[in-house]
């Protein structure tokens, strides 16, 4: 072998090892405080995202099941099973209507949400012990969660008048009996975070927690 041939060879291996350690985590499974169980507000999520037209609607929709910490970091991309669609394949039907993807296909929206953090909520010793459970624990979440139902109840609708946020955060404490952590852009709430327990998937009072909370007065939008 020339010289030349051997010198590449080695910057190929060299840079392919060095690539991979890069994606070495050493964030582990289960490791993580509680769930953030999210979910958006799709008139105000596609304002600032491109959505796929038909599939904008006046819903909350699920984004995702989120390991996370008190002090606001969080595991992701743990080791354990890449998402297989077979492993869900009797949630699908529910999954098509409850955890939908505005920008893909809904199949790739679980498969990164999973690899994102289905990988780190897996714990053997818990409810959410496979694939089939984190996305079972899901859908029964967004079921149990109903928050157009739980605003409306405490007569907030959605509306071009704007609402103090402080107003809204009460009204979901008072109908779940847990704190809600809130996301806004432009003054729209555009997602909603319940915390749930990591043991029995009770609600808790989610944490002060960086980003998660909106100011003065915001809108519910009733438009897209
Ligand atoms: C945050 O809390 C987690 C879990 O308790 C811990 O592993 C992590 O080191 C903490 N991170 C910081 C920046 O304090
Ligand atoms: C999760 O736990 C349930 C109930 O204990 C059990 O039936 C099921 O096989 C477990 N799933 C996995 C993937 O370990
Ligand atoms: C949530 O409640 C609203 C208003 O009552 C209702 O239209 C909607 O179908 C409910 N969503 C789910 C997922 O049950």
């Amino acid at each position: 072998m020339n010289r030349f041939l051997t010198f590449a060879l080695f910057a190929l291996l060299f840079c392919s090892v060095s690539e991979s350690s890069n994606l070495i985590k050493s964030d582990k499974p289960g490791d993580f405080d509680f769930y953030l169980f999210v979910q958006q507000w799709i008139y105000s999520y596609c304002e600032s995202t491109s959505c796929i037209q038909s599939k904008i609607k006046e819903a909350f929709t699920i984004h995702g099941l989120w390991p996370e910490n008190k002090n606001g970091s969080y595991p992701s991309f743990c080791s354990g099973p890449s998402f297989n669609v077979n492993d869900v394949k009797n949630l699908e039907d529910q999954l098509n209507i409850d955890w939908i993807s505005l920008t893909e296909t809904n199949e790739d929206f679980w498969s990164s949400e999973f690899s994102k953090h289905g990988t780190c909520a897996i714990n053997n010793n818990n409810i959410v012990n496979g694939t089939f459970e984190y996305f079972q624990a899901g859908i029964d979440l967004y079921q149990k969660l109903n928050l157009t139902q739980a605003l409306e109840s405490e007569n907030i609708y959605p509306s071009s008048k704007s609402i103090s946020a402080s107003n809204i955060v009460s009204a979901i404490q008072n109908q779940f009996g847990g704190k809600p952590g809130m996301q806004c852009e432009d003054s729209k709430l555009s997602t909603i975070a319940m915390c749930i327990d990591k043991d029995d998937l009770s609600i808790i009072d989610c944490p002060d927690l960086d980003g998660w909370s909106c100011d003065g007065d915001i809108q519910w939008p009733s438009k897209y």
